[in-house]
């Protein structure tokens, strides 16, 4: 199974400060640990600990390791990144030199014909989950959530605006049939998006219910700004975070939070600050580093990719 890193060689740079250094870096989002091994490339000494909650992923990378000389520098650990102060004080550490969080799904994910994320193999079961072991399937959210939750589920998630009436067919079809595979929900949205629009689209007509339906299976939104600040209270002063996204909505919530942590004091400009808050982090990227052409023309899925990276700089962390 591969998977190609986005922005590879853009994250290394921002990680050249680490060069020949021993020290601890967390990868929130392993995947198939293209980012982390090829940090190898800055220093050897360093700790990685690999975070994913796949553990599909994580086994095809324990695989990897098991024949490679660098299986010694990583820990593995089947989580949410979101669990990032819990996990450090389960392995007993308490502050860590730089993170990458690479948000979303990998393309093993997406190729894995039984998992539900692509619309490519219609036959699947609508499973969607990153991490095998919850509950909740895209299957479930489409036989028993109530229209209005569907109907805002898909407006919110996937900005798709036919999603009132997606929601009200979906309700009509699980009458008859529950909803399990691809192929039933693909019916469903080819009879509730005009064809005049379907062909006018640049995208498949099922591209942002699939996503709105990713982002509920596994809470991608839920969490993520307290996650970057937990991040950001970790690491070290002089130590970075680099967090790649791949749609709007994630995007704004970690260049909310970025100019959160970076002005967290929000008292009048014309009165003396009675917050006492004060900056945690620089943000090194005031606009997103994006793909250059020659990657997007290599690998289509990098082109909504943006990377925004913050930098530690006081040893200070707001309550
Ligand atoms: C885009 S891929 C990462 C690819 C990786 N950087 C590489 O180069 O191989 C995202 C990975 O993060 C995992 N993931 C996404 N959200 C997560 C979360 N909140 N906690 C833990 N893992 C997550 C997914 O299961 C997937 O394996």
């Amino acid at each position: 199974m591969k998977h190609v890193s986005v922005l590879k060689s853009e994250v290394l740079d921002q990680f050249s400060y680490l060069k020949g250094k021993a020290g601890i870096f967390v990868d929130g989002t392993l995947g198939m640990a293209g980012h982390s091994l090829s940090l190898e490339n800055i220093s050897d000494k360093l700790k990685i600990i690999g975070i994913d909650a796949d553990e599909e992923a994580l086994g095809l990378v324990k695989k990897e390791l098991s024949v490679s000389k660098h299986s010694k520098n990583f820990i593995l650990v089947h989580n949410n990144f979101k669990s990032i102060k819990k996990i450090l004080v389960e392995l007993n550490i308490e502050k860590i030199d730089g993170a990458l969080l690479d948000l979303g799904v990998s393309s093993m994910q997406l190729d894995q014909k039984d998992r539900g994320f692509s619309f490519q193999d219609s036959t699947q079961l609508l499973d969607m989950r990153m991490d095998q072991t919850r509950d909740l399937t895209a299957a479930k959210i489409l036989n028993f959530y109530k229209e209005n939750q569907l109907s805002q589920i898909i407006f919110n998630y996937g900005e798709e605006k036919f999603a009132r009436i997606i929601a009200k067919n979906i309700i009509e079809f699980r009458k008859k049939t529950p909803i399990t595979t691809i192929h039933l929900l693909l019916n469903i949205l080819d009879i509730s998006i005009p064809k005049s629009v379907q062909m006018r689209s640049k995208t498949h007509f099922a591209t942002k219910t699939f996503q709105a339906l990713r982002i509920e299976v596994n809470g991608e939104l839920d969490g993520l700004d307290q996650a970057i600040k937990d991040f950001a209270s970790v690491l070290r002063p002089g130590g970075r975070l680099a967090v790649i996204s791949f749609h709007s909505l994630e995007d704004r919530i970690v260049k909310k939070t970025f100019s959160f942590l970076a002005h967290p004091c929000q008292c009048p400009s014309e009165m003396p600050c009675i917050c006492g808050l004060v900056p945690e982090i620089k943000i090194l990227t005031k606009k997103p580093i994006i793909p250059s052409a020659e990657e997007t023309t290599n690998n289509p899925r990098s082109r909504s990719a943006k990377l925004r990276v913050l930098e530690k700089i006081s040893n200070t962390t707001n309550k």
